[in-house]
């Protein structure tokens, strides 16, 4: 049985992923990388620096750059992610998941937070949704980032439970494979996603009746 869920937050809890999307798309038109769809998917759950990697490989451009330059350019598009953030408010959560949350913590299930973003927690606090979450696992001590599983296995550890009473949330492919080689309930947002255990095409579908019965 489920014990503990793990949320992902950008594009899971609000729709930050679009302001991630359109601050890469900023540095990938600085750098001279061509924007498209498959690009942007692709960056999807994926660190601030890998992005920043994919993007230059994309546009043939990985070798132009000085690890300083580098870093100078993954600064600038924090800057500019930085500022989108800063608009949001408790009325930017997504449709569903202010429902979930309360439901989940109204039935003693744990909550944790398993993003890849160094930005978390400056979001929950402009959503107003910080005290939901027990614990925040802190991407800058891991070693992997998603699609490896160790966010989610760490987030089970926060919550002292055995990766198969966990569920994660998540919109991104790369967030999907880290759960479910994490040995946790994959539960995906997304017409695209491929192996989710659980799927939903949007979040407003989402409910813990919606979950145990996709789960029965
Ligand atoms: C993930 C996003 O949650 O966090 C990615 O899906 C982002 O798009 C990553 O690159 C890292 O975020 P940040 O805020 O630390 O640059
Ligand atoms: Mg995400």
């Amino acid at each position: 049985d489920l014990k503990g869920f793990a949320f992902d937050l950008d594009g899971v809890i609000a729709d930050t992923a679009r302001f991630h999307g359109q601050a890469w798309h900023q540095l990938a038109d600085k750098v001279g990388t061509e924007w498209t769809p498959e690009l942007a998917d692709s960056l999807k759950g994926v660190s601030r620096m890998d992005s920043l990697e994919l993007i230059l490989k994309a546009g043939g451009h990985e070798n132009d750059y000085t690890q300083e330059q580098k870093e100078a350019l993954a600064t600038e598009k924090n800057d500019n992610y930085i500022k989108l953030v800063e608009t949001l408010t408790p009325a930017d959560i997504l449709p569903g998941m202010k429902n979930l949350l309360d439901e989940l913590k109204d039935n003693g299930y744990h909550i944790v937070l398993a993003s890849a973003s160094k930005n978390a927690p400056k979001v929950l606090k402009y959503l107003q949704i910080t005290d939901y979450f027990e614990g925040i696992v802190d991407p800058a001590k891991l070693s992997h980032g998603k699609p490896d599983p160790e966010i989610y296995s760490e987030a089970a550890k926060l919550m002292n439970l055995p990766a198969n009473q966990v569920a994660g949330l998540e919109d991104a492919q790369a967030g999907v494979e880290s759960i479910n080689r994490a040995g946790e309930v994959s539960i995906g947002f997304g017409a695209s996603l491929k192996d989710a255990a659980v799927k939903f095409d949007n979040t407003s579908e989402v409910s813990l009746a919606a979950i145990k019965e996709q789960m029965a």
